[in-house]
Parts: structure tokens; C-alpha cells; sequence
């Protein structure tokens, strides 16, 4: 594949699309500063710790409840599907680039330089913005676990800035007068925490994850064990009273019938997020080629069969309107009857437990593209900086932590999904079409996975994600736009002034010497490479 050529007078195309050479790429994961500690299970927790979250335990309640009733298991059907082909994708990819800094890192060796920049963009959408998201899913199940022993949050600490705040449907009243929120106190703390535990270290993380997500999925196969028995004991009754019609009337767009199952899809996609994160510690997984793609396929698969199951109890239990609730599975669980009363609260705590890790996953995923970034020049060479005790990006660490507790204190779940959402299936979209600009120019390159049926998956997958993206609210689009305009003209003002590349990096006879320095002021216009 073509490569700068180190000191070389590029024109502004030719800077915009210049690509890190594969060789390169892939010398950089032997030089990499970070420890090689997870095993192909441990990667597999890690997707799975990141993969099951706000989006099965929150944001299917309000798909089922406002967008496609009983047929939210179709959207998860649908939204499966989607990721299945951008996982498929991305499982190549990361058997044939193994490093860190996913979706960024093959759009720098594929399409070049910009379209890093922009995936760099989209990722802290789907990392960083995404682990807001769980923050607030986080607080509303404290909230509501706390209210359960008697302990009240005051009411106004709990919610985005400016929202009237709701239960079942209805404001909520104190004193006779509505609560406007402020701030969401609790998802702001749970935001700050995590990011001094990832400061502290990957492996105490990786080992407190495992622990924790096996916690997770302990609680919601109980729930599908024990809601399952009672859904069978009564299926005819159940199934007459809250799954006839299966697919309510569409009411509107987006609302009910087919076209609100596309939408809950685009909703429940972001229960999905995550199984991708796995190749992000491409720098840390012991056998990169064989473990990735194990890790990717693995995590996507298990969470899909939990997913059905816990959406079909649910919307057999319930009916579905009465599911917009900050704590859904909670909520179907009081359903089970009296006998059941202390599963609610375990399930509380589990879910509680659940998306902490999830929180801690996205961070971490997002610390680690940030850390690829600086360490590419296109962000400031501090958020390289690793710790010399705990041999953590803590600076970028820090700042990731503020930016997803701002998000997570002050904005509305809604928007912050959907966001995360739209930034992710454009993420997707352009990791599919990476493995056919691969597969064209790069045929030799040693493959540990290859995508089946090509070309037709990968086109398929940029086909649905753009179709998802299509079926989100325009204002919605509208925002996302405005952060990729800023976003873009970030990259011309900064990116591609400070970027390695465009400073004559060597590409393709570097020695085999650490790449980054102890010290990251790196003199702008020399090589990071000390010879
Ligand atoms: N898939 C993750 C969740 O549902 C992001 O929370």
C-alpha cells in the first residue's frame, strides 16, 4: 500500500487521505508501552461487560413503550442483524490490524488520514457518549433503590438540566408543585469514580470487570429462568392479553407498525454497542489474531440470545405501554407477584452493578483512542503521557472522565442515545466499507478472519447502518451534523497540522525501539522516533 514519503510536499488532498503504511500499524502494536494481559475469555467478558447495559436494562422499556410495543423483540431482531454485519467486518479488521485504537486506527491504514480524524469523532460519540448514557441509566436504578429502603435523592438532583421530572407516566409532585431537574448528581458521580479507578490500571479493572459482569449476567438469566417459568405456565393467557396485536397500528412516524420497529431499532442498537470494544485492546490481548475475532463474533452471540428472551418476558408480563420507565426490568419483576418481592431489589443491585462495568468499559475504550490519537499527533501529545507507576493514559483518563460526567449531569438520555446511536451506525458504515477498500488494495495481507459472502455483507452493512441513522429524529441529525461540522474544521485548524504523518514520520524502516518517548513534548516537525 502506498505510504507518505517521510518529509514529502503533499498537497490538501493528498494530506487529507496520506495512510499509515500496514507494516507500520502493525510495528507499532510489537512497541507498544502497554502490558499484554487479556486472554480470549477475557476479551469476551470485556464485550460482554460492555455489550449488556442501559439498552437491555432502560432503553427498552421506552422502545417497547413509544415506538414498537410486543415487536421490540424485531427490533432487536433487526438491530442484531445490523451489528452482525458490522461485526463480521470488524473481526476482520481487527485480524488483520491487531491494535489499539479500533475503528480509528483501520480508517488511518485504509482511507486515510481524514477519515481517521472523523472516526476518531464518531468514536467519542459512541465511547465517551455512550458511557453517559449508562451513567444515567446507573442513577435511575439507584434512585429508585434508594427510594426502596427510604433513602430520597432530592428530586432535583436526579434529572437533566431543565426537565420536568416524570414517574409512571406522570410529573412528579412535591409540595403540589412539579420538580424541574437540574442535574443528574448521581450519573455525574458514578462518572468521576470510575475514571480514578481506570487511572489506577487496566489489569485491577480487567479483574474487578470480570467479576462484575458475571454478576450481571447472573441477574438477568435469573430473570429470564424465573419469568420465564411463569410465562410458561400461562403463555395463552399472557400472550392473548399482551401480545395480540403483536405489532400495534402505526400511529405516526416512527410510532408503532413497521416503521416504529425501525426506529425502536435504532434505539435498541445501542444495546448492542459494544461488542466492537474488543478490538480496541488490540495492544493488550495476548494472541491478538485468534482472540479478537473470538472475543467480537463470542460477545455479539451471547448477548443476542439474552436479549430476546429478557424483551419477550418482558412485553409478556407487561403490557407494553406501561414499560417507559426509568427501571423496566425492575418494574416487570414486581409483576412476577408477592413471592417474588426480593428478586426486584437483587435485580436492582445487579443492574446497578451491570452498568457500572459498562461505564467503566466505555471509558476505558475511549482513554485508549484518545491515547492512539495523541500518540498519531492529531491530539495533543500529553493525552499520550502514560502513568510511569500505573502504565495508564491518566491524563487522558481525566479528561474523558469530565467530558462523559458533564454529558452524563446535564443532559437528557434520550438525546445522548441517540446521539451515540447515530455516531456509532456511521462508525459501522465506514468500518464495512474499510474491509472492501482493504480487500481491493490489500489482498496479500495475512487475514485471521475473513468476512463471509463478500462483498455482499459489508455492502449490506453500510446499507442498514445509513437506513437506521435514516429513521432517527431530525433534530437529533441535526445536532450530530453541527458536531461533525465542528468536528471537521477541528481537524484542518489542529489535526492535520500536528499529525505525525504529515511531519514525515518514516514509514516503513523504523527501529524496533520504543515509538513514544518517555518524555511526550515531542519538538513538532521531528520524528517521535529517536533513532
Ligand atoms: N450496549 C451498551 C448498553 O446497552 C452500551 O449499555
Amino acid at each position: 500500500m502506498a505510504s507518505v514519503a517521510p518529509g514529502g510536499k503533499k498537497g490538501l488532498l493528498g494530506q487529507m487521505f496520506a495512510r499509515k503504511s500496514i507494516a507500520q500499524v502493525q510495528r507499532e502494536t510489537e512497541t507498544s508501552e502497554l502490558k499484554r494481559t487479556l486472554g480470549k475469555w477475557n476479551l469476551l467478558l470485556l464485550g460482554v461487560g460492555c455489550i449488556i447495559g442501559a439498552g437491555i436494562f432502560v432503553r427498552t422499556g421506552s422502545a417497547a413503550a413509544l415506538h414498537a410495543g410486543p415487536a421490540v423483540l424485531l427490533a432487536f431482531v433487526v438491530a442484531g442483524i445490523v451489528c452482525a454485519f458490522a461485526g463480521l467486518c470488524y473481526a476482520e479488521l481487527s485480524s488483520t490490524l491487531p491494535v489499539s485504537g479500533s475503528a480509528y486506527t483501520y480508517g488511518y491504514a485504509t482511507l486515510g488520514e481524514f477519515v481517521a480524524w472523523v472516526m476518531g469523532a464518531l468514536l467519542l460519540l459512541e465511547y465517551g457518549l455512550a458511557a453517559s448514557v449508562v451513567a444515567v441509566g446507573w442513577s435511575g436504578y439507584v434512585v429508585s433503590l434508594l427510594a426502596d429502603f427510604g433513602i430520597v435523592i432530592p428530586p432535583h438532583l436526579t434529572g437533566p438540566a431543565g426537565y420536568t421530572l416524570m414517574r409512571d407516566g406522570a410529573p412528579v409532585l412535591v409540595d403540589g408543585q412539579t420538580v424541574t431537574t437540574i442535574f443528574n448528581l448521581p450519573a455525574f458521580l458514578i462518572c468521576t469514580a470510575l475514571a480514578a479507578l481506570l487511572v489506577i490500571g487496566v489489569s485491577e479493572s480487567a479483574k474487578v470487570n470480570n467479576i462484575i459482569v458475571a454478576i450481571k449476567v447472573s441477574v438477568l438469566v435469573a430473570f429470564i429462568v424465573v419469568g420465564g417459568l411463569i410465562v410458561l405456565s400461562n403463555f395463552g393467557t399472557l400472550s392473548a392479553a399482551n401480545w395480540t396485536p403483536f405489532i400495534p397500528e402505526n400511529q405516526g412516524p416512527g410510532q408503532f407498525g413497521v416503521d416504529g420497529i425501525m426506529r425502536a431499532a435504532s434505539i435498541v442498537f445501542f444495546a448492542y454497542i459494544g461488542f466492537e470494544a474488543v478490538s480496541t485492546a488490540g495492544q493488550e490481548a495476548r494472541n491478538p489474531k485468534k482472540d479478537m475475532p473470538f472475543g467480537i463474533i463470542g460477545s455479539l452471540v451471547v448477548c443476542t440470545v439474552i436479549y430476546m428472551l429478557v424483551a419477550a418476558i418482558m412485553t409478556l408480563l407487561v403490557p407494553y405501554n406501561q414499560l417507559n420507565v426509568p427501571d423496566p426490568v425492575a418494574v416487570v419483576v414486581d409483576n412476577f407477584g408477592a413471592t417474588w418481592g426480593w428478586l426486584a431489589k437483587i435485580i436492582k443491585v445487579g443492574a446497578i452493578i451491570g452498568l457500572t462495568s459498562v461505564v467503566l468499559v466505555l471509558m476505558y475504550a475511549q482513554t485508549r483512542i484518545f491515547y492512539t490519537m495523541a500518540r498519531d499527533g492529531l491530539l495533543p501529545r500529553v493525552f499520550s503521557r502514560v502513568h510511569p507507576r500505573f502504565k495508564t493514559p491518566y491524563i487522558n483518563t481525566v479528561l474523558v472522565g469530565l467530558i462523559t460526567a458533564i454529558a452524563a449531569g446535564f443532559f437528557d438520555i434520550n438525546v445522548l442515545g441517540d446521539m451515540t446511536s447515530v455516531g456509532t451506525l456511521a462508525a459501522f458504515a465506514i468500518v464495512c466499507l474499510s474491509v472492501i477498500y482493504l480487500r481491493k488494495n490489500a489482498p496479500e495481507l495475512p487475514r485471521g478472519f475473513k468476512v463471509p459472502l463478500y462483498p455482499v455483507l459489508p455492502v449490506l452493512g453500510i446499507l442498514s447502518c445509513l437506513y437506521l441513522i435514516s429513521t432517527v429524529p431530525w433534530n437529533v441529525l441535526q445536532f450530530f451534523l453541527w458536531y461533525m461540522v465542528g468536528g471537521i474544521i477541528l481537524y484542518f485548524v489542529y489535526g492535520m497540522r500536528n499529525s505525525n504523518l504529515q511531519h514525515g514520520e518514516p514509514q516503513d524502516d523504523l527501529p524496533d525501539l520504543p515509538v513514544y518517548p518517555e518524555d511526550a513534548d515531542e519538538v513538532r516537525g521531528e520524528p517521535v522516533i529517536r533513532p
